[in-house]
């Protein structure tokens, strides 16, 4: 579900045409629609109204502050993997104490940050991280508490390089050591158990992986009980799929069914870490044909974004939709969408059957709210697109377009090699 639809041929972002936003701010541009995140946070959040929660976004899928302050203002907690992710969170809006802190390389610099703003949770992904987490602690005199996050080995059956509970993934403690590291944990006052964790992986498009790595924190949570910890918070992680092509994810309602069904009588407060179905098809990335060409084999419609603003179809070979912005009779035909980028991995659909454009056409690249934007870069010292950020009738620009300055802002040409 999104604002993004024709009328009267046009593609429009709620009230306002896409067409009138390039005229603005030129292409490549990413659009947001702040309707779409705004329903889809609420339709989320709500599905867990029967138990007491904490929806922490994952900042990763999309960390524009502009979107993320929309999202505080929602009521939104945050799931953070870094110190720049805590920095634009606290920017944001977001409070400390609903934000937790997730991944496997956390730097002795980034808890102390953490542990200085009050987060309300460390997910500690191993046992030396756990020791690194206490030591600082105690030399701050700060309580730190803290989740393990347990890696449940269970398939999530979604692209590898997104799947993150299986035992060959770097993620999280293997099931064996929980308990220990919670029992050692002990000898130090400095750490204070507060919950169990688990993220199984990304683009989830059905429940029952979601449901046996909850089973499994179930019971890891009433072993602990047992030997008296006393931890207030299940976080399953986020990893709910969305509709990129023609998959038919759960819809929140069915997830949260499934979930609340394995949490029957705990007395736990449920910490989710949804990012894609917040945001992914709450944007779009609008781009401009350049050239059209063919050969023997092929056609290609050669367009001026590339895989450095939107890698996910280089990366993962995933599909992303591309329709016109403005829908003419066109025929069909069988073409690759590619961009500028000097590499033949720089693709955004092969053999797409797509109505035939022409040059200074506009196209939308669609479902690229999430992992869109935040993992572009500057490859072929290309200047990364702006955001806008659309509501009703009204928009905003959440990032400039780079400059040519911005490109090289940080760099220096040593004195020594200086010719002019
Ligand atoms: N929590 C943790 C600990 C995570 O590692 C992730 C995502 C999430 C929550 C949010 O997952 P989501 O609800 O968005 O599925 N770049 C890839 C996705 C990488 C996901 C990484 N972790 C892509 O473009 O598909």
């Amino acid at each position: 579900m999104h604002y993004f639809v024709y009328h009267s041929g046009e593609l429009y972002c709620e009230s306002l045409p896409i067409r009138v936003l390039v005229e603005k701010f030129g292409t490549p541009l990413y659009v947001y629609s702040a309707k779409t995140i705004r329903r889809h946070f609420r339709v989320f959040d709500s599905a867990f109204s029967e138990i007491d929660h904490l929806t922490c976004y994952s900042v990763k899928a999309n960390s524009n502050i502009g979107i993320l302050a929309l999202l505080a203002q929602e009521g939104a907690g945050a799931d953070i993997v870094s110190g720049g992710e805590l920095y634009r969170a606290i920017k944001a809006g977001i409070p400390p104490k609903k934000i937790v802190f997730s991944g496997v390389g956390k730097t002795p610099e980034e808890i102390e940050f953490a542990l200085k703003e009050r987060i309300l949770l460390f997910n500690v992904e191993s046992g030396q991280e756990l020791e690194t987490l206490g030591e600082i602690a105690k030399r701050l005199k700060i309580r730190a508490p803290f989740a393990l996050r347990a890696n449940p080995d269970v398939d999530p059956k979604t692209h590898p390089y997104i799947s993150t509970g299986l035992r060959k993934n770097k993620f999280g403690v293997p099931e064996e050591e929980v308990i220990p590291l919670y029992l050692k944990a002990k000898e130090n006052p400095y750490l204070e158990p507060l919950g169990i964790d688990a993220h199984i992986g990304s683009q989830l498009t059905t429940v029952s992986p979601f449901v046996d790595a909850l089973k499994r924190l179930r019971k890891l949570w009433e072993e602990l009980t047992s030997l008296g910890f006393e931890l207030r918070y299940i976080d399953i992680g986020g990893g709910l799929g969305i509709p990129y092509e023609n998959e038919e994810p759960p819809l929140p309602d069915d997830y949260s069914k499934a979930i609340l069904e394995v949490l029957k009588g705990l007395p736990v407060s449920l910490i989710l870490e949804p990012g894609r179905v917040i945001v992914g098809n709450a944007g779009i990335l609008v781009t401009k044909v350049l050239y059209t060409k063919s050969n023997r084999e092929k056609n290609f419609i050669i367009v001026d974004a590339g895989m450095n603003d939107l890698i996910r179809p280089a990366l993962y070979q995933a599909y992303h939709k591309i329709i016109p912005v403005v829908d003419r009779e066109e025929e069909e035909i069988v073409a690759d969408v590619v961009g500028p980028v000097c590499e033949s991995g720089d693709f955004f659909a092969r053999d797409r059957k797509i109505k035939r454009v022409r040059q200074g056409d506009l196209l939308a690249i669609m479902s690229a709210g999430a992992y869109g934007f935040v993992m572009s870069s500057n490859y072929n010292s290309r200047l990364r697109p702006a955001e806008v950020l659309v509501d009703g009738d009204q928009f905003f620009l959440i990032r400039k377009r780079e400059t040519l300055d911005d490109l090289i802002r940080l760099e220096e040409i040593p004195e020594f090699y200086r010719t002019q």
